[in-house]
């Protein structure tokens, strides 16, 4: 036998292996498309010329800071999720751009902040300390569950910025509504991505899968709430804005979100 043949037959698949969601493709069409069509700067694309000083009411940008806080736990979602799914090629090369794609939502508003004069830089720096001082862990076990857990909680944060976006809409600051539009549109796209992850899982195992949609929607909850200080005040002027509330989730999450992955509600609860 040739040693090409060896080597062959060394890498043969498994035939009786349970097959594996292919994870390569969908990233590689999701970061063509990124490349071509979606990235933005955070230096040049923002007009920063257009900021305004002190124009956006106090609470929506003590909301804004909650958002800020948010993503600020970027390095425990990476690190998390890259652990999860080490042995994924397909999706260990989305977490990456992702990662680098969420990186910049902090950035911009950081620099909001400071150019409007909402934030001083030594509240901004003493406020990263204490973000610097918590650590977030992944709220589900396995990769599958993260994966559906993200669909949702990547469309509930487009929602946020959204809904943010209105609010602020009249305090006529365009580098705000620019920095919280291109934001909403990442979380939309990453959402999106998210979908097509768990289609693959459904595709291989619709009944495990239900199983495990069931689960995260039992227990969901946003991310980082308990990084975050002071997120009580936060979470209630959050709610009490309108911008997200329990009635949203259900309408403009959970809903759409098994939607886009087939499912119809009244399956759940069998599964
Ligand atoms: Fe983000
Ligand atoms: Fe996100």
């Amino acid at each position: 036998m040739s040693q090409l043949a060896s080597a062959g037959e060394s890498a043969s698949v498994d035939r009786n292996a349970v097959p594996r969601p292919n994870f390569r493709e969908i990233n590689r069409t999701f970061f063509d498309h990124a490349e071509a069509k979606r990235r933005w700067n955070v230096k040049t694309t923002i007009p920063w010329d257009k900021v305004s000083d002190r124009a956006v009411d106090d609470q929506l940008v003590t909301i804004l800071e909650a958002f800020y806080a948010t993503e600020m736990y970027l390095p425990d979602y990476t690190k998390e999720l890259l652990e999860l799914n080490r042995d994924d090629h397909g999706l260990c090369w989305f977490l990456t751009n992702w990662c680098y794609e969420e990186s910049k939502h902090s950035m911009a508003i950081e620099d909001w902040m400071l150019r409007s004069n909402s934030r001083a830089k030594t509240q901004m720096d003493d406020f990263n300390e204490a973000l610097l001082s918590n650590r977030w862990t992944k709220p589900f076990e396995t990769s599958r569950q993260m994966l559906i857990y993200t669909v949702f909680q990547e469309l509930a944060t487009q929602v946020n910025y959204l809904n943010l976006s209105k609010l602020t809409a009249a305090a006529g600051d365009p580098a705000l509504q620019k920095i919280l539009l291109l934001i909403a549109s990442d979380e939309g796209n990453h959402h999106r991505l998210f979908v097509d992850f768990v289609l693959e899982h459904i595709a291989i195992d619709r009944e495990g899968t239900l199983k495990d949609v069931a689960h995260v929607l039992k227990n969901f909850s946003m991310p980082a709430h308990d990084q975050i200080p002071g997120w009580e005040a936060r979470g209630k002027a959050i709610e009490s804005s309108g911008i997200y509330t329990g009635k949203q989730f259900v309408k403009r999450v959970m809903l759409p979100g098994l939607q886009r992955l087939g499912i119809n509600r009244r399956e759940l609860p069998r599964a």
